[in-house]
C-alpha cells in the first residue's frame, strides 16, 4: 500500500472586515515543491494550501482553505491516518478577535484592533501523534536560526525540522530557491544548500523515507 503523506502550504488569511485580512508572505512554493516531490517519490498526496497564485500540484489531493482556523480542521481531521505530515504552511499566529461585518469606514484618528492566538496546529498534531507517523515543521527564522528549531522541534514534539533562515538572500518566502538545515529528533543535523525548492524538497523527501 501507498504511504500516506499530508503537506501544508501557503500563507493563511484571517478576515478583519468584508474586504481586509491579515496574512504574510509566503508563496506555498516550498509546500508545493514538496508535495510534486512526494508524488514523484510515489506516495499518495494530501496539499492542504492557503491562497496562493500557483497552479495545483497535478496527481495530489487538493484541499484549499483561507484561514488558520479552516487550516486546523482539515489538517487535523487527515491526520490520524497519516503516515508522514509536513506543515510547511505559513500559518499565522493571531487573527483579529472580531470580524467586522461590511467594510470598516475610516474615522478620524487611530484605530486599535485586537488580535488573538490562533491554534499551533503543529503542536496539537504532536500531542495526538500515533505511533510510527513522521512529524515535520519548518522553523521560519530571522535570529538565532538553530537554537529557536531546536526548540520547536522537542516542544512540538516532532520528529524533523526544516530550520529555514528567511533572512538570507535566495531562502525563504517567494524565492524560488531555499537552504535548510534539518534537525532530528536523535540529534542529526543534515545541511541542505542553496538549491532549487525542487531540489531541497526531494532532498528532503529522501531523508524522511530513509
Ligand atoms: N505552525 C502551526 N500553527 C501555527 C503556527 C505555526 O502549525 N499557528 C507550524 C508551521 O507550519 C511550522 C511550525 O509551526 O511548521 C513553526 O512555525 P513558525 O512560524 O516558524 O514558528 P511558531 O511556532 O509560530 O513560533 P514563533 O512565532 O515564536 O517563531
Amino acid at each position: 500500500m501507498k504511504k500516506k503523506i499530508l503537506i501544508s502550504a501557503g500563507p493563511t488569511r484571517e478576515k478583519f472586515d468584508a474586504v481586509r485580512f491579515w496574512s504574510n508572505r509566503s508563496s506555498g512554493k516550498m509546500g508545493y515543491a514538496l508535495a510534486a516531490a512526494a508524488r514523484d517519490a510515489g506516495l499518495e498526496v494530501t496539499l492542504v494550501s492557503g491562497p496562493v497564485a500557483l497552479e495545483p500540484v497535478s496527481g495530489v489531493n487538493m484541499v484549499c482553505i483561507e484561514s488558520a482556523a479552516e487550516m486546523a480542521e482539515a489538517v487535523k481531521g487527515r491526520a490520524p491516518e497519516m503516515d508522514i505530515i509536513i506543515m510547511a504552511a505559513a500559518v499565522a499566529d493571531y487573527r483579529p478577535a472580531e470580524v467586522i461585518s461590511g467594510k470598516l469606514k475610516k474615522l478620524p484618528g487611530e484605530i486599535c484592533v485586537k488580535m488573538v492566538r490562533t491554534e499551533d496546529i503543529l503542536a496539537s498534531l504532536g500531542a495526538a501523534k500515533p505511533a510510527g507517523q513522521i512529524l515535520v515543521g519548518f522553523a521560519a527564522e530571522t535570529s538565532d536560526l538553530l537554537a529557536n528549531a531546536a526548540g520547536k522541534l522537542a516542544r512540538k514534539n516532532l520528529d524533523w525540522i526544516a530550520a529555514n533562515d528567511v533572512s538570507r538572500a535566495g531562502c525563504g518566502f517567494a524565492v524560488d530557491t531555499n537552504a535548510v538545515t534539518l534537525l532530528g529528533r536523535g540529534g542529526e543535523k543534515i545541511e541542505l544548500p542553496l538549491a532549487s525548492k525542487s531540489e531541497i524538497a526531494a532532498k528532503i523527501l529522501q531523508v524522511l523515507l530513509s
